[in-house]
């Protein structure tokens, strides 16, 4: 081969690399503004088709009733979050979260099977975590999602860790650089839409809160930061919101004036919800369980995976098509505050060497959350004195019927003295005391009768 068709076959094969980030023609438009006013959305029907195929909501399993059989609190032992669904329907969560992200894996991607409800795999409590982000997102960011809200699989997918997350962009290397500093610039990457502008708008606008805008905001200048990098990386961010939603800027301003408010598309609103929503899910949830993660999973900077616009809509105006797949699963709809308030309700647990108390639910004689970590001290205690003994009182509150208190307050002595011997201490070294009857209280249930102590003799 010559020369001169090497440096052919090169051209060619420069110009078919360069090409192929264009879309091939032809392009469908539709007007969505008064016409002549430039209000139009071009789509690509071949793109859309791809998009289409990889944006279908998975089939549900229609709710049961939740309260039906016993509820999943009375048998399992760290349910502080669904612990008031019946059994039946506790089961149909977690199937639903298995086929939503860990469908391969299945249930021990978060559970050690011979312990269901120990929380040692990371991926169980960053769950737990998600649940609640999940609830926060469907109660408190209507303004958003409306009501069709969202799932774990809006996000998920069928995968561990959703296809679209970002990670902090490392910082230039300016040792070797003798060009000054680009600012991130001329280096097109997917999240500003393969422009060269500058990179890494998540970091300023999804985690900080760096002033969204073009331009002075007055004439004259008034102290107020408005630079060409300012513009560039508010620029950034639209190419980005664009580009996960799959549509033009026309989608959310009217482009005879960007900046005004007057005459934009109601999506634009809804997007500004959605930049608050982002930034609060990054602060509020993720930053948060960085510790929980394992150093794999964290980016080159050593930040947790975070959230965009892309995560939940991939390529789509609504996420799954606007599918309402929430509505089916009520418990992620809830407010996490209401729910957090069933699990917290109770004092934390005492927790010493020679003495713990614990605290029980209403009519429950199951140990939760916190309240099962109260003993750690005293089996420590007890292991390492072995003609050490301990005693048990149970507490019930003055309020309701005696006997059926008095039964209550043995069914939790008798819990606590299964945990202990359950830790390896010798069932005749554990002494059950007769159940006391505690101090009344005039305003009804007090969450601090509900107890039972032991201390080490
Ligand atoms: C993505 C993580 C995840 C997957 C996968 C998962 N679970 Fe869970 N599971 C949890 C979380 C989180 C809890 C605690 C819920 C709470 O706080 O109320 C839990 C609790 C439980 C409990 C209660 C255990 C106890 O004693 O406290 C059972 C039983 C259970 N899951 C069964 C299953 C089964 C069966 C599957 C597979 C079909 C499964 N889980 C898949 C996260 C998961
Ligand atoms: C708004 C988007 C979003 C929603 C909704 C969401 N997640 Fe996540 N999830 C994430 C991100 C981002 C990560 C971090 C990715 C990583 O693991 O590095 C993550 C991580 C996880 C992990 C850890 C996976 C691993 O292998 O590291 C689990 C388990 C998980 N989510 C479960 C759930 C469950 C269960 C739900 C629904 C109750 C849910 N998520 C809802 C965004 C979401
Ligand atoms: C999904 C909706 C959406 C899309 C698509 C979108 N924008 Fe925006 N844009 C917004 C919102 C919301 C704001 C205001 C953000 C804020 O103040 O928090 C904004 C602000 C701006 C501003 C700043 C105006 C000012 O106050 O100085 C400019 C300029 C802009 N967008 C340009 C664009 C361009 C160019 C595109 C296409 C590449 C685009 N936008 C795509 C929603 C959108
Ligand atoms: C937690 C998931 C999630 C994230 C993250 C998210 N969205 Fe959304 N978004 C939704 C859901 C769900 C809807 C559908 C609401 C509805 O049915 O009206 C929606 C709707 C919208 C709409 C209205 C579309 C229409 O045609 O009415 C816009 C615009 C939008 N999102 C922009 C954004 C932008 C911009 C971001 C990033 C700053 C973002 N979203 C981040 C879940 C999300």
């Amino acid at each position: 081969m010559s020369a001169r068709t090497t440096s052919l076959w090169v051209a060619l094969l420069a110009a078919t690399t360069l090409l192929a980030g264009c879309e091939r023609p032809p392009v469908d438009s539709v007007q969505r503004g008064f016409r002549g006013t430039g209000m139009e959305l071009v789509y690509n029907p071949r793109t859309e088709a791809r998009v289409a195929a990889a944006n279908q909501a998975p089939l549900v399993t229609p709710p049961g009733d939740s309260d039906a059989g016993p509820k999943a609190k009375d048998i399992y032992k760290n349910v502080p979050l669904l612990g008031h669904l019946g059994v039946a329907e506790f089961t149909r969560y977690m199937a639903a979260i298995t086929e939503w992200v860990s469908p391969q894996e299945g249930c021990n991607y978060c559970h050690d099977p011979a312990n269901m409800g120990e929380d040692s795999k990371y991926t169980k409590v960053v769950a737990r975590r998600m649940i609640e982000m999940t609830q926060h997102v469907n109660a408190d960011w209507k303004p958003h999602v409306a009501n069709t809200g969202v799932t774990c699989y809006t996000c998920h997918r069928g995968k561990a860790v959703p296809l679209q997350v970002w990670f902090k962009a490392p910082p230039q290397d300016l040792k070797s650089n003798f060009i000054g500093d680009r600012y991130g610039q001329n280096a097109p990457m997917q999240m500003v839409g393969l422009s060269s502008l500058t990179y890494d708008p998540y970091s300023l606008y999804l985690l900080g809160d760096q002033t969204i805008g073009i331009g002075a905001a007055t004439a004259l200048p008034t102290g107020h930061v408005a630079s060409i990098l300012h513009t560039e990386q508010t620029y950034g961010l639209m190419m980005h919101m664009s580009d996960s939603l799959g549509v033009n800027c026309t989608y959310c301003h009217n482009t005879r004036n960007f900046k005004t408010w007057e005459g934009a598309p109601p999506q634009r609103t809804t997007a500004w919800h959605g930049i608050r929503m982002a930034r609060d899910l990054n602060n509020g949830y993720l930053e948060p369980l960085t510790k929980s993660f394992p150093a794999n999973r964290l980016g080159p900077l050593g930040d947790v995976a975070k959230v965009n616009c892309a995560t939940c809509h991939q390529g789509v105006y609504k996420p799954l098509y606007g599918a309402q797949m929430a509505k089916n699963y009520p418990v992620l709809l809830e407010s996490a505050s209401s729910a957090a308030k069933v699990a917290d309700g109770l004092p934390p647990p005492m927790s010493e060497p020679t003495r713990s108390v614990l605290y029980f639910g209403v009519g429950s004689s199951t140990l939760e959350g916190e309240q099962a970590k109260g003993l750690i001290l005293l089996i420590a205690t007890l292991s390492a004195k072995p003609a050490a003994k301990a005693s048990i009182s149970g507490y019930h509150s003055a309020s309701g019927e005696l006997a059926a208190n008095q039964q209550l307050a043995k069914d939790r002595a008798v819990k606590v003295r299964d945990s202990i011997v359950a830790a390896g201490i010798a069932p005749a070294r554990v002494v059950l005391d007769k159940p006391l009857q505690a101090e009344a209280n005039l305003s009804g249930e007090e969450p601090a009768a509900r107890r039972v102590e032991v201390s080490v003799k």
